[in-house]
């Protein structure tokens, strides 16, 4: 089976990242050798319960695991400290043990509670990932990265933890949604741009056999960009340098994810101050903080974010406008977004920008590209670039 191996520095072992049509019939005789106990938990998405969920524990439970079951629907809402409690209760109640593996079964949401649940159980149990869309495959799954929302933002409470095994079966892709599969090629077109001219090269050649669902290429994409993502967490697992070059596009990205919130949170007081005083309102409750559920999807919001950073690159002189081109052509085949009538004010997506966890004394962190294959992280961009990069992409 093609396998990638993803080896720390300084730690006495790596772990597989299996890439194969028809993996997850392999999983339980693979764990078992890897992190064998009697007892295992797998977390699971609501919405592959019945199909490749059902599927995944039947190979664990041939890999002699007795599986205690918690599903999750793959909402941004449910990626919460709430979640996480629950899940550990449900371990808890089956009695599960430090060496019972915690096997994450579905997308990035999915990867990251149930990470966050490994990475707290017990101080720590082994984990393992099956990732069911392109997203989660290409990035989410291999790297450690785990965590939850909370109100004050994404992601900001998690735990870097690493699985011990990663089943990637790429025959799921065949039933993902269509808008899902062109929301992971978005992560994909990032990796070529950030590190690797040739797989961005590939790409533009072979659009078209990956939105066919074509197997060899299927295979070959994901074990590409999984070779990218392991060598650039095997260089710099913490995000002390190389790793923050997987955000590039991601910091315009997540304000166009959070803009709906806090558009809402802005038009808040104005109703109250406008409701009529006569008037008793029950409290609404209140719109979840965590909520990130706008016109965009993650990887939609990625491909216009990859165009507002390269749009500011060239207007600043680091890069060719030739690049600018070349991705917006592929971003336009893939059918993922390149501009947007559905923006918010720029003031609202520069505040947000301003709250990002990758903010640093007052700065934004961007990542820009300096050509085809190399990026840099750039400390320095004038607002008003920033606010011109805005404009560069709205329709
Ligand atoms: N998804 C970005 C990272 O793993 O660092």
């Amino acid at each position: 089976m093609p396998t990638v191996e993803l080896k720390l520095p300084g730690k006495d072992h790596g772990y597989e990242i299996l890439i194969e049509p028809g993996a997850i019939d392999a999983l339980g005789e693979r764990l078992a050798q890897i992190a064998p106990h009697a007892k295992a938990a797998a977390i699971l998405d609501e919405n592959i319960e019945s199909s490749h969920g059902r599927v995944a524990l039947r190979a664990l439970k041939r890999g002699g695991y007795d599986v205690t079951v918690g599903v999750m629907p793959a909402s941004e809402k449910m990626k919460s400290l709430k979640t996480v409690q629950d899940l550990l209760a449900v371990l808890l109640d089956a009695k599960l043990e430090r060496k019972s593996p915690v096997v994450a079964i579905g997308g990035g949401i999915i990867g990251d509670t149930a990470g966050y649940v490994a990475a707290s159980y017990l101080r720590g149990v082994p984990f393992v990932q099956v990732p069911t869309t392109l997203l989660s495959m290409v990035d989410a799954s291999v790297g450690g990265k785990v965590g939850v929302n909370v109100k004050q933002g994404k992601n900001l409470i998690g735990a870097f933890h690493q699985p011990v095994l990663v089943c990637i079966d790429t025959d799921v892709l065949k039933t993902l949604p269509d808008r899902e599969l062109r929301c992971g090629l978005a992560e994909c077109v990032k990796h070529g741009v950030i590190r690797d001219p040739d797989l961005f090269a590939w790409i533009e050649d072979n659009v078209q056999r990956i939105l066919d669902l074509e197997s060899d290429a299927l295979v070959e994409l994901v074990k590409r960009n999984v070779e990218i993502k392991a060598a650039v967490v095997t260089e710099d697992e913490k995000e002390q340098g190389v790793r923050a070059h997987l955000n590039f596009g991601h910091t315009f990205a997540h304000a166009i994810e959070a803009s709906p919130q806090a558009q809402a949170e802005a038009d808040e007081p104005k109703r109250r101050r406008f409701a009529p005083p006569q008037r008793f309102e029950t409290p609404k409750p209140k719109p979840e903080s965590h909520a990130y559920e706008g016109p965009y999807a993650h990887g939609e919001a990625v491909s216009l974010g990859m165009v507002a950073a390269t749009s500011l690159a060239v207007s600043a002189g680091r890069c060719d406008g030739a690049l600018l081109d070349r991705l917006v052509a592929l971003l336009d085949r893939i059918g993922l977004p390149t501009s947007s009538d559905k923006l918010a004010d720029t003031d609202l997506l520069m505040g947000i920008m301003q709250t990002d966890k990758k903010v640093k004394d007052g700065h934004v962190r961007l990542v820009l590209p300096d050509r085809m294959g190399a990026v840099s992280v750039v400390n320095d961009t004038p607002a008003d670039a920033i606010a011109a990069a805005w404009d560069a992409i709205r329709a």
